[in-house]
């Protein structure tokens, strides 16, 4: 039976396997915590967009930032996609995974002058600049390597996305984008400098949205824009509407991905848009329910108030419980027939914080050395993953129908010592 949500995922056998994959194997094979993702997940949450813009002049550029693994990225890449990226880092993880230069797009409020002169030797398709000052700093960028910046303005529309207060991002205090009212006057200033050549307008109003009508209000306010600005004379060729698009985690019912754009296309033919070149940015959406992290339970430890499950991923894994109280459905990796009753644990990793929990209260049946599964773990976890308690980074797998490829191996504490040093006490000793 597959879980609702999760088509790659299914209990075979009581086994819980991912593309036929027994989870338990893969954990006795590869250790935990580890994370698993399903090529034809990603595909198939691809398709999705694919379907809804048929007929269209679409890019959909992949926001690594939800994984930016390798092995992930060359999955898209391979597909066809552009990538949304927000660093120099990102940039250079995109060009190694295979991403044709001119399909990346560069967002983010803080890019550095580094960044943007390596972004332009390498001809990427556009820099979505986040402010004012930004303009005239890409300016001088372009202009120093006798160049011209593609560029989009991202516009805040001014929309509440109906989610997290961290990821809502564009809301008039949200630190992106230029204010709607500014926005005019901010094309005009870009159409004069030499440096750079306006190529379209950009947003991006928040993650894990479930509802349509943030994403409808959107379209709206974009459109009165890009009449103001065409009537001033500045031609825009490509409208890109973000990312944000939420996905199932705890029964949420987020659209999908092609009725949300059939809606979003309807609005965008009547006002005379539709066969206009789209793009988005599509994060979690492509990613987040293609993964899964295993983790092997090392103790249960009855308490006076709660019981505890302690388990081996932790908040350096699995980050999103402890930032944004999320929730992850976390089911046993096989479904062993045990003579006690099912207890209620709060899952718990072993972080010296009590921030770290990956789930509140879960009913399971589970004895020491068992496995759990953390679901809709693609997004946002190994990318937010960190070193925290000097914790190695977990291994992931990419698998594809009968194939399993280690896209990722465990790290070791001497790739975490690679880049640090003891003082050298014979100069530390000498005076100044
Ligand atoms: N475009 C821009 C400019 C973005 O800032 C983001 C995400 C995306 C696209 C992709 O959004 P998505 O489709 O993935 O929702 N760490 C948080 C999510 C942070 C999202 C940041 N920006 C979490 O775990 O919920």
């Amino acid at each position: 039976m597959n879980l609702p949500g999760h088509p790659q995922l299914a209990y075979v056998d009581n086994l819980l396997c991912v593309e036929g994959h027994a989870l338990d194997d893969l954990a006795n094979q590869h250790g935990t915590p580890l994370f698993v993702y399903s090529k034809a997940s990603m595909l198939a949450a691809l398709a999705a967009y694919q379907r809804g813009f048929v007929g269209r002049h679409v890019q959909i550029c992949y926001a690594m930032k939800a994984n930016p693994s390798l092995g992930v990225l060359q999955v898209f890449a391979k597909a066809g996609c552009g990538f949304d990226i927000v660093s120099g880092g990102e940039l250079a993880r995109a060009l190694a995974a295979g991403a044709a230069p001119e399909k990346i797009i560069f967002s983010g409020v803080g890019k550095t002058r580094m960044e943007m002169q390596r972004a332009l030797e390498v001809g990427i398709g556009c820099f979505n600049v986040e402010s004012e000052a930004e303009i005239e700093v890409l300016n001088s960028v372009a202009l120093s390597l006798g160049k011209r910046a593609p560029i989009s303005i991202r516009v805040n529309p001014n929309v509440d996305p109906k989610t997290h207060p961290y990821i809502s991002t564009g809301l008039k205090g949200n630190k992106f984008g230029i204010a709607h009212d500014r926005t005019l006057a901010t094309y005009q200033r870009a159409h004069a400098l030499a440096g750079l050549e306006i190529v379209g307008i950009d947003c991006h109003i928040g993650s894990q949205i479930t509802e349509e009508a943030p994403y409808l209000e959107t379209v709206d306010r974009m459109l009165e824009l890009v009449e103001s600005i065409e009537l001033a004379g500045i031609a825009i060729e490509h409208l890109d509407f973000g990312g944000g698009l939420g996905i199932n985690y705890n029964g949420d019912s987020p659209p999908a991905a092609e009725t949300l754009w059939s809606k979003m296309l309807q609005r965008l033919d009547a006002r005379g848009f539709g066969q206009r070149k789209l793009m988005i940015e599509p994060g979690r959406s492509l990613v987040g329910n293609a993964g899964v992290c295993v983790t092997e339970v090392l103790y249960l430890k009855p308490g006076e108030q709660k019981n505890f499950c302690i388990v081996d991923a932790a908040m350096n894994d699995l980050p999103r419980p402890a930032m944004y109280q999320a929730f992850h459905t976390i089911i046993p990796t096989a479904r062993h027939q045990h003579a006690e009753a099912s207890q209620v644990y709060d899952v718990v990793g072993p972080v010296c914080e009590s921030g770290d929990w990956i789930g509140r209260e879960r009913r399971l049946l589970v004895r020491p050395g068992e496995r759990l599964a953390v679901l809709s773990a693609g997004a946002y976890c190994m990318s937010m993953a960190s070193n925290y308690n000097a914790r190695p980074r977990a291994a992931e797998l990419l698998l594809d129908s009968e194939h399993c490829h280690v896209i990722r191996r465990r790290e070791t504490i001497d790739d975490q010592l690679r880049c640090e040093a003891l003082v050298d006490e014979t100069t530390a000793a000498a005076p100044r």
